[in-house]
């Protein structure tokens, strides 16, 4: 386990944002993680266990030890007749993770194609797209208590998940290193194209009876479309959650805009944010560097220069404005660092 200090990390979040790490390193093991975790400059101050990148908007540069993921491996560890169970080290890039399970007739990821990051971090925020959530197809992870060093096995129950959310959101935030994560898959895949632009695609295709590839590439198109790629131009995903408001405020907002789009829940409706914030008319919104997607209102993006900063201040700009015009909250999904 090597240490090199004043690492640039422009490269390596997907805002594109310039700053430095005091320190750095990058974990290829789990023999690594143990030495990381008797490491003096692991002790000494703060850190921050990095993954892909694609889900952290650094504010400045960060004075402490930056610990980058990078274990690889995949491997089967049950088979039924029906299901495969596939444990994956955190370090596996996500999008090649679901090409693989594809490639094979294994369903059940195919919903979450072309999500930037890994494997690791995706039980995280339990990532989501187009009807699937990554619960759905969870097993169980690895992980390692960061203080006591213990290793511990988090079941599905276990990681409290949520809409963008999970244990390690909360009471376990920054409490453990994840080091992989089992995924059970369907041999006989149970295909779900519901989600509207979904099924509008598969249908603009001529695809009736679409198999888990028909929809990969569908998903694939319209992400495509829609979101920018980072490596052309910085952005984290949406930068928003997608609020959930009680019954009484989505009838008052109705009420207002006959086209406001939202989702039942069952505690109430789940809003569409980049409606909200589209409709206060921020969309392809520029300020320097820092702006809105002209696609998509919930993503924020880096033209080029902007600093954590620059992109924080519209963040909050957009926040106060979506809450004096529809009195909604709207709160971060991206980890502010
Ligand atoms: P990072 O950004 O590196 O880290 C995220 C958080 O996890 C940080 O708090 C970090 O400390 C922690 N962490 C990372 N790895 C570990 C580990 N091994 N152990 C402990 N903690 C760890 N998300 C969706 O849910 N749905 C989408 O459709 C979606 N689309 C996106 C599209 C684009 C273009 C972009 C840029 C992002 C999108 N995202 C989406 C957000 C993002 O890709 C996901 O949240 C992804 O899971 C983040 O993975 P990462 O490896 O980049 O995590
Ligand atoms: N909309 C607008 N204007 C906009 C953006 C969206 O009117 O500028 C409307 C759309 O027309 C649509 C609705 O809002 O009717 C929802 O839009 P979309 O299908 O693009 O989904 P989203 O709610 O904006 C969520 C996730 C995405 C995920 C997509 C697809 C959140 C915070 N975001 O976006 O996840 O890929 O659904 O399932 O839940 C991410 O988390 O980073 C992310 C990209």
């Amino acid at each position: 386990m090597q240490i090199f200090e004043n690492h640039f990390l422009k490269d390596l979040n997907t805002f594109g944002v310039a700053v430095y790490a005091r320190e750095y390193t990058r974990l290829q093991s789990e023999n690594e993680v143990r030495q990381l975790l008797d490491h003096p400059a692991f002790n000494k101050g703060r850190h921050l266990i990095m993954g892909g990148g694609s889900n952290i908007l650094f504010t400045e540069d960060y004075d402490g030890l930056v610990v980058h993921m990078d274990m690889q491996g995949k491997e089967v560890v049950r088979e039924t007749e029906e299901k495969v169970f596939l444990k994956v080290q955190a370090g596996e890039n996500w999008d090649d993770l679901v090409d693989y399970c594809v490639a094979r007739g294994w369903g059940g990821l195919e919903n979450l194609s072309l999500i930037p990051g890994q494997a690791g971090s995706s039980p995280i925020q339990n990532i989501g797209a187009y009807g699937v959530e990554l619960k759905e197809h969870f097993h169980s992870l690895e992980a390692i208590h960061k203080k006591n060093k213990t290793p511990v096995t988090f079941s599905k129950e276990a990681c409290g998940f949520g809409y963008r959310n999970s244990f390690f959101k909360n009471r376990g935030r920054n409490e453990y290193i994840i080091l992989s994560v089992t995924f059970v898959l369907d041999k006989q895949p149970i295909i779900r194209k519901h989600y509207g632009s979904l099924a509008a695609e598969l249908a603009d295709h001529g695809i009736v009876q679409p198999g888990i590839a028909d929809v990969r590439e569908a998903v694939c198109r319209i992400r495509r479309r829609k979101l920018p790629d980072p490596v052309v131009l910085g952005n984290a995903g949406s930068f928003f959650k997608n609020p959930v408001v009680p019954y009484a405020t989505y009838n008052r907002l109705r009420t207002e805009y006959p086209d406001l789009v939202a989702y039942p829940e069952e505690s109430g409706f789940k809003l569409a944010a980049g409606w909200l914030i589209d409709r206060a008319g921020w969309k392809g919104y520029r300020n320097g560097d820092a702006g809105v997607h002209e696609h998509q209102a919930l993503v924020l993006v880096n033209y080029g220069d902007a600093s954590g900063k620059d992109l924080l201040k519209l963040a909050s700009a957009i926040q106060q404005d979506v809450q004096a015009k529809y009195g909604v909250e709207l709160q971060t999904e991206v980890n502010i660092i």
